[in-house]
């Protein structure tokens, strides 16, 4: 008998749905020849959207200067633009030895809970938010505590609520604005308050701030490191979204605020960068480009431009529905819509998106995937074609409808 290897047992408590099971099963039933409508992932390039032409080009112009590893904190260069544009948002401490580049915000978050987290130590992250936050934090040894941001305050959290889950344990709080996946957009005065509550507790800001430019309706963003000046303030960005650009994989961090006070986390920083030596080369050369080139996406979100008149779609079709609920996204790329499950008892986000995608071939993702502890919402992606998103929000109505109890439903299929 051979015995089993075991694995890392932290991994019961992990799940990363947006490519979890139902996303095996949609590849299965793509391999039986079903064609899926995948409104499962923020992955632009995969919804015809391009990068920016003069991002591509400095890749190209720099791929001979790309063969040898770089300074574990990224190329100077893109450092520089990087600590420039955090100059020009107010943080006028920040040089290049604040910045770490890496393969995505992805391994920015883990690498920063890594240098940061003992076992049983608290982080307070939102729900929903983007699960790989909460799941960092548990392979870290920490322990994610939820703070609500529910659709009654338009997924807004509540400082006065928060400042109550806050323990001796507690070290950190992650804020994500504009938020995945609810759209929510942090008003200048909430995000003071936030800061405000954690220089009282001497938190540690962790601010993913991935769609700050995707905003809709005249939303603002503000960026929240201007804002923090008595403890450390840790903001995320990157080249995925806001220059559609997932698959270079680059994403950046940078400390302001209180840095003399975190000498100690910021050398576990560069050991931890050293590491894994550096971040992959030929795509940090697109930062600086994309930095301080043409503006390419607040068309995408005004007016006649392709994200903008998807939400109205989703907007719109949601409007008509007789049991889908959603608080209009004001940034960010994904519509987080709810189900009136009144007349529906035995409602469970989880099977609704897996007899969706048998039925009706969409993949969508359930929301209780985003940590929170209701069951009734689902993620969409703002990315397809607004006459695609019309035609399934009105199929996900009608398949709603079947099991509404007495509901007679309505059929319509998607093209
Ligand atoms: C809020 C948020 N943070 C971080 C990431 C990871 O992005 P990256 O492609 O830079 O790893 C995502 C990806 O969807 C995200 O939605």
């Amino acid at each position: 008998m051979l015995r089993p290897i075991p694995h890392n047992e932290r991994l019961a408590d992990v799940r990363y749905d947006i490519r979890g099971p139902l996303h095996a099963r949609a590849l299965e039933l793509e391999l039986q020849g079903k064609p899926i409508i995948r409104l499962n992932i923020g992955n632009p390039g995969r919804f015809g959207f391009d990068a920016p032409d003069h991002i591509r080009e400095a890749i190209a112009h720099h791929l001979r200067d790309s063969e040898a590893y770089c300074h574990q904190q990224g190329l100077t260069e893109a450092r520089e633009a990087i600590a420039e544009s955090m100059q020009a948002r107010g943080c006028a401490g920040v040089d290049i030895s604040h910045v770490f580049v890496g393969n995505g915000v992805s391994e920015l978050i883990d690498l920063s809970l890594r240098g940061l987290l003992n076992p049983g130590d608290e982080v307070l992250v939102p729900a929903p938010d983007y699960p790989l936050w909460t799941a960092a934090v548990i392979l870290n040894d920490g322990r994610p505590v939820h703070y609500p941001c529910p659709p009654e305050r338009q997924g807004l959290p509540d400082p006065i609520e928060i400042e109550r889950m806050i323990t001796p344990r507690t070290r950190a709080i992650v804020i994500i604005n504009p938020n995945n996946p609810n759209g929510a957009v942090y008003p200048k005065p909430l995000l003071q308050q936030i800061a405000a509550l954690a220089e009282k507790h001497r938190l540690v800001v962790f601010s993913d701030e991935i769609y700050e430019g995707l905003l809709y309706d005249g939303a603002q963003f503000h960026p929240m490191a201007p804002l923090v000046k008595d403890t450390l303030c840790v903001t995320m960005s990157g080249l995925s979204k806001v220059h559609r650009a997932c698959g270079y994989r680059v994403g950046w961090m940078v400390t302001s605020g209180r840095v003399q006070a975190a000498r100690e986390y910021l050398r576990s920083l560069d050991l931890l960068a050293a590491l894994r030596l550096c971040s992959n080369v030929q795509g940090q050369w697109a930062i600086p480009a994309a930095l301080r080139g043409p503006d390419t996406h607040s068309a995408l979100c005004q007016p006649g431009g392709r994200l903008y008149e998807t939400r109205a779609a989703m907007l719109r079709s949601v409007a008509r529905s007789a049991h889908l609920r959603v608080v209009a996204p004001m940034g960010a790329l994904y519509g987080f819509v709810g189900v009136d499950t009144s007349a529906m008892p035995e409602f469970d986000d989880q099977q609704f998106a897996l007899d969706l995608l048998d039925q009706r071939q969409i993949l969508i993702v359930p929301g209780s995937s985003f940590n929170v502890p209701y069951r009734n919402h689902f993620r969409i992606t703002l990315l397809p074609e607004a006459a695609v998103m019309e035609r399934v929000i009105d199929s996900i109505d009608a398949f709603a409808g079947t099991l509404a109890k007495g509901a007679k439903p309505r059929v319509a299929q998607v093209a």
